[in-house]
């Protein structure tokens, strides 16, 4: 069964809360940090994530869209991360392996997000050590995108690459998720649905979670 990951970029910062109460439905919650570097937006960081935390037992799927996240992968973890998730586009290769066993060492799951125009190819030496692969589906930035169906292809791939070398990692996509896409992304075999937009502004959130399953 997908599971699905309601991102709280889309929520009413006003009332979280109640927000995060609304979304029991869904097993995870997705948490985009933006830096105003790595992407032109500036969201939320650490400190909005403990408190998030605080009011829920929900898995916490953070993707740091930020420059150098090494700096600030603490911050996250001492906040309760369950997952942290840094995109490729934002790291040194040299630095990559050192980061994956850094997250892991302290027992949170770790993952790496490509853009639409990074391929599948240059993750290949680390799926083995990967708990997630984050496929973006819109450019990173903005909640209420388009669907990009480059991200199809690159989903069918991590799940046969998957298969034939026995890997763990679960396959995410991210950007303009809706009862559509949603249903390509399944048929391409993705673990994880990521949705903004389509679930909070609907006027049932329950709803529009149970119809992306
Ligand atoms: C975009 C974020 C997404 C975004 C998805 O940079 O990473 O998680 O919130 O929003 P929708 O589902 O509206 O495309
Ligand atoms: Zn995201």
């Amino acid at each position: 069964m997908v599971k699905i990951a309601p991102s709280l970029l889309s929520a009413d910062f006003a009332c979280l809360k109640d927000e995060i109460d609304k979304i029991k439905a869904a097993q995870w919650i997705h948490y985009d940090v933006m830096d105003g570097h790595f992407v032109p937006n500036i969201s939320f960081g650490y400190s909005i994530l403990k408190d998030v935390s605080k009011v829920t037992d929900m898995y916490l799927d953070v993707h740091l869209m930020i420059s150098e996240p090494s700096k600030y992968i603490d911050n996250f973890i001492n906040s309760n991360a369950s997952l942290i998730v840094f995109h490729y586009e934002a790291v040194s290769k040299d630095e990559i392996d050192d980061l994956i066993n850094y997250v892991k060492n302290q027992n949170v799951d770790v993952g790496i997000a490509i853009k639409p125009n990074t391929d599948v190819e240059v993750l290949l030496p680390f799926l083995g050590k990967l708990d997630l692969v984050l496929v973006m589906s819109v450019e990173p930035g903005f909640g209420g995108q388009k669907f990009n169906p480059i991200a199809v292809d690159k989903i069918k791939k991590l799940a046969s690459l998957k298969q034939d070398n026995n890997y763990n990692y679960l396959i995410e996509v991210d950007g303009g998720i809706n009862e559509t896409t949603a249903k390509l992304c399944h048929q391409a075999g993705v673990d994880v649905l990521v949705a903004g937009s389509y679930i909070f502004n609907s006027d049932d959130y329950t709803k529009a979670i149970e119809s992306l399953k």
